[in-house]
């Protein structure tokens, strides 16, 4: 499909781009500052990269902002991260709404606190309607409870095992009529996939960069859409220009 970017000199946009935004607490501890500090700081980046994915005309922007796994913090840790989420969403939601920002929440809701479950809800419920970019935020989100999850609900919906197909794992699945990630950048430097999208992720395409997240500055996502511009998707083929060409 075609997707024209306003931005001219990047002629082939990821559709949606997903982001593993790793690397607060060891941006801060460079810093002798706590590891608090580094999530605060990626907070306030992450305003600045969603602006610019409206700018270059990303459509899906999905975030890993906490796994299933990082309940195993330190008790502080994860407090504050808590407490970070419903600090972006108090003073960061009207703002979003006004530029067009859809909100949706992909993980499981329940272990968090009811107040911050609402505001959750309100917040997606709030943007519904906007179109100019859809932000997935993974909260509590692991990509094997995923589809553990949808696993039960075919088997409680009934689905017998020969209807089981890919395009129906995906509609059970909380990216749900989302397309694929183009495109999935992890900051900090490490070569995992610590449990993201991995079923969406089959065919993306990887950008590592050993910047931590609070660094990841416009000029490198810039970069890294460079980056993605650049390369052949296969999907196991071989190379067909035509598609390569119209895909964004
Ligand atoms: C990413 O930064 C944010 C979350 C996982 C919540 P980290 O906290 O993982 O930072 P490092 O990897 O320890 O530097
Ligand atoms: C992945 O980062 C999770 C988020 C960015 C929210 P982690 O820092 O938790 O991943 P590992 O532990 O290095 O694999
Ligand atoms: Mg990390």
């Amino acid at each position: 499909m075609s997707n024209p970017s306003p931005d001219a000199s990047l002629e082939k946009i990821p559709r949606h781009v997903a982001l593993i935004m790793d690397g607060n607490g060891r941006w801060a501890l460079s810093r002798g500052l706590p590891r608090l500090a580094g999530h605060k700081a990626g907070t306030e980046n992450l305003r600045r990269i969603i602006r610019a994915s409206v700018e270059f005309g990303v459509k899906y922007l999905t975030i890993y902002a906490f796994s299933t796994e990082n309940w195993g913090r330190p008790p502080e840790e994860v407090r504050g991260l808590m407490n970070i989420l419903e600090d972006v969403i108090d003073r960061e939601l009207a703002e979003l709404h006004k530029e067009g920002v859809q909100l949706r929440h992909i993980g499981r809701l329940e272990r968090l606190a009811p107040t911050l479950q609402e505001k959750v809800l309100d917040a997606v419920d709030v943007t519904r309607n906007n179109d100019r970019l859809i932000l997935n935020i993974a909260f509590n989100y692991g990509g094997r409870d995923e589809i553990v999850q949808a696993i039960q609900r075919m088997m409680k919906d009934g689905v017998p095992p020969e209807k089981v197909t890919d395009e129906m794992v995906s509609q059970y699945l909380y990216t749900a009529g989302v397309p694929d990630p183009d495109l999935v950048i992890r900051t900090s430097g490490e070569l995992r996939v610590s449990n993201f999208l991995i079923w969406q992720a089959a065919y993306s395409e990887w950008y590592i960069t050993p910047t931590y997240w609070p660094d990841f500055d416009k000029k490198e996502y810039r970069r890294a859409l460079e980056a993605y511009a650049q390369r052949d998707r296969r999907y196991g083929g071989v190379y067909d220009e035509v598609a390569n060409k119209n895909n964004g």
